[in-house]
């Protein structure tokens, strides 16, 4: 008998609970295939909750998920929650309190056809963004001076730490060397003009490149990056940044791949409990009508069983995904797949 992982299930919001059920599906189907088990156990955190309760995430229910192997997560949002209740009560907290530090997002085209840029081929667009996850603007530092007057004042912080710089950049230049394709390391920053941040994120990164001298390693400004995603993503292999510049970076990623119903992502803590999730929202207008792309989940759902040590069903997994979007699926666009949210898992279930 195999490993056995058990897996905290995080539904979610609006299409999360579908797309999550498409994954589950898929990951049922390999784990029967290549003889491990998954026990899930499905928490309700999300917006109806709060909405009954009034609660987010407690450090309780904290305490509870570190008991699990993973956690698998559909979406946090809801149309009827103040915006930023959600996202940093329980997004950011289960990212921040389990010390997922690395947001771990591939940017692969799987079809040209699906691509806006043209004369791109699938090995054109091939890297991996990793995004720091646990600080920067994100740590939420700063403070209102004068607020509601007119010399009102709002600064807010980028806090960086070595610490947190460096095992960011570390963990980028390792997973550079096992994914073993182009071995560059891009660091994508803003050293003329945050001149406190990026120099610290710089020097650092230079430090740790002398450790890996078997990685190449380049530098773009962020707002270069941009440009160069549509214009020459084939340049990139990874690409190590900071969470705002990281969140950022990922959504044009995503359509560059084909669109937010592709784009998953791992919320990683190398020795903790890590999460993944698609990288799209709650999307409510598509909720409960089975037209939403399961696909991002279901690429999610892969992503934690390579983590999990279980690489060849992960790969089974996406070789699946490949040919469903390659060979079945008429757009990656909700509404617009030729087939249903339901269908689309079976076909990735049917295919492996
Ligand atoms: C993401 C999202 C989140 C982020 C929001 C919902 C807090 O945009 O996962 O990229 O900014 O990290
Ligand atoms: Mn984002």
């Amino acid at each position: 008998m195999g490993n056995s992982y058990r897996i905290a299930v995080i539904p979610g919001d609006g299409t999360g609970p579908e797309v999550v059920r498409e994954g589950q599906k898929v990951l049922s189907a390999a784990s029967k295939m290549f003889g491990f088990q998954l026990e899930p156990m499905v928490f309700d955190f999300g917006g109806d909750r709060y909405l009954k309760t009034g609660k987010t995430i407690e450090d309780s229910d904290i305490e509870q998920l570190k008991e699990y192997h993973a956690i698998y997560l559909g979406a946090i949002g809801h149309p009827d929650v103040k915006p930023g209740i959600l996202e940093t009560g329980i997004l950011l907290k289960l990212r921040f309190s389990l010390d997922q530090y690395i947001n771990l997002r591939p940017v692969k085209l799987y079809n040209p056809a699906f691509c806006p840029l043209k004369d791109k081929t699938a090995a054109d667009i091939d890297f991996v963004v990793v995004r720091e996850n646990s600080e920067g603007l994100y740590k939420g530092m700063g403070e209102f001076q004068n607020k509601g007057t007119q010399d009102e004042v709002a600064i807010q912080i980028s806090h960086n730490t070595r610490k947190g710089v460096e095992r960011c950049i570390r963990y980028a230049f390792q997973y550079c060397r096992n994914r073993n394709k182009k071995k560059k390391l891009t660091l994508c920053g803003k050293t003329n003009v945050l001149t406190y941040a990026w120099d610290l994120w710089e020097r650092t990164f230079n430090e740790v490149a002398k450790e890996y001298s078997d990685i190449t390693t380049d530098y773009a400004h962020v707002d270069a990056t941009t440009m160069w995603f549509v214009k020459n993503p084939e340049w990139f292999d990874v690409i190590v940044t900071d969470n705002m510049f990281g969140d950022i970076i990922t959504d044009l990623g995503a359509m560059v791949q084909g669109g937010m119903g592709i784009a998953a992502g791992g919320n990683i803590n190398p020795q903790g409990v890590s999460m993944f999730e698609p990288i799209g929202g709650s999307a409510p207008k598509y909720t409960n009508k089975n037209v939403i792309n399961p696909l991002a989940a279901i690429c999610a759902g892969a992503m934690m069983l390579e983590t999990l040590g279980e690489v060849n069903a992960a790969q089974a997994i996406e070789n699946s995904v490949i040919k469903v979007v390659n060979e079945k699926i008429k757009s990656l666009g909700a509404g617009r797949m030729g087939y249903s949210t339901a269908q689309v898992g079976d076909l990735v279930v049917e295919d492996l």
